[in-house]
């Protein structure tokens, strides 16, 4: 196989840190979904379960997430011949090239880390010492996560603004080893952030995010979907008033087909819809969407071993090639 056949190799890691909510699915998940759907594409996405060990999560939570995450991807159209799903513990390689990378890592660039600095300026705020709480876990993050796709030979990386940082250290190392070794061992990789994808609002209106405790959880059943979304937060505007577009039209529009969003934005515009018919219509497009992706999960779930199978198949495909990659890296280093 020449360069220009080889198919692209996109990469991306998620974090067993929570419940996976409609953000991160219309974030994350199904944007994934929708360039795997393309054949030219070879795909590794991965639950990132050593970064989540920065946090120290009780054993049998850290398991249960695990399982739970790498299901819902599997369920949310990541099963797919040319997708690979594995747990990043058991590809061995992996953890293996972070050693690696750590004698080309510069310790000012880790300084410089947006996670690890924001770390040392909430205990600054709080008048504790700078390093109070942070393990090197946590200030070497960006290390593993490089290795997590430098290893994988990854050309492409798709992640949220958030993670450009860390992205921009990956190909930092890449380029600092082939300058302390001979030639390009390491692939350079390239961030692929969405901006056309716009950030789902939570039950307050701010971001959807677990930090603030205003998701909409996605494999939950019908009946707490229904009740989270009543507890969206609307104004007193009565039905028959004009209305800006809110939290409700911002859901609709991430799941709603074009011409029922045409609809509610008109009747917002003019008056003519409240915020209880709004919200039934809101759990009906989700559950119509949702309930689909639910069936999948629950069955991936009652299913133990087929699932712990489907992993270990990821696992054996990944670690082939994060094998490869450990050993360009070792020859190069005279290992
Ligand atoms: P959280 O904010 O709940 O902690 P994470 O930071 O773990 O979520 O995000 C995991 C993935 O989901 C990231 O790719 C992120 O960009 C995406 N994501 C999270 N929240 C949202 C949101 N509200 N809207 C769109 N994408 C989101
Ligand atoms: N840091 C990413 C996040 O918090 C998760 C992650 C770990 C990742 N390793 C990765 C994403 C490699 C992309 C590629 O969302």
């Amino acid at each position: 196989m020449t360069i220009t056949d080889r198919r692209i190799v996109t990469l991306t890691g998620i974090q067993p840190t929570g419940e996976l909510h409609l953000g991160n699915y219309a974030g994350a998940i199904r944007p994934l979904a929708r360039l795997a759907a393309d054949e030219g594409r070879e795909v590794y996405v991965f639950v990132a379960d050593l970064h989540a060990l920065n946090g120290h999560p009780d054993p049998a939570v850290l398991a249960d997430r695990t399982q739970r995450i790498a299901a819902a991807l599997l369920a949310c159209g990541l099963d797919r011949p040319n997708v690979h799903v594995y747990r990043q513990s058991r590809v061995p390689a992996i953890a293996r090239l972070a050693a690696l990378l750590n004698p080309v890592t510069s310790k000012g660039l880790l300084n410089r880390a947006h996670a690890y600095k924001a770390a040392v300026a909430a205990n600054a705020e709080a008048g504790r010492d700078p390093d109070h709480g942070i393990n090197i876990g946590l200030y070497s993050y960006p290390v593993l996560m490089a290795a997590d796709i430098l290893g994988l030979d990854a050309d492409e990386v798709p992640v949220g603004a958030d993670q450009a940082q860390h992205l921009e250290i990956a190909v930092d190392l890449a380029q600092q080893f082939a300058r302390t070794y001979r030639g390009e061992v390491l692939r350079e990789p390239r961030a692929l952030i969405p901006e056309a994808i716009a950030t789902l609002p939570g039950l307050d209106g701010r971001k959807m995010s677990k930090s603030y405790g205003n998701t909409i959880p996605l494999m939950a059943d019908p009946d707490v979907i229904k009740a989270t979304i009543r507890r969206i937060v609307t104004d007193s505007t009565p039905p028959e008033h004009p209305k800006a577009p809110d939290t409700l039209v911002a859901l609709l529009r991430a799941f709603a087909d074009a011409s029922t969003i045409r609809d509610v934005e008109t009747r917002y515009r003019e008056g003519g819809i409240g915020y209880g018919e709004t919200k039934a219509l809101l759990t009906a497009v989700i559950e119509q969407h949702v309930s689909p992706l639910r069936a999948r999960y629950q069955q991936l779930r009652a299913e133990p071993a087929a699932l712990h199978e489907r992993l270990r198949q990821g696992e054996r495909h990944a670690a082939r090639r994060a094998d490869e990659v450990l050993a360009r890296a070792m020859t190069a280093m005279g290992l």
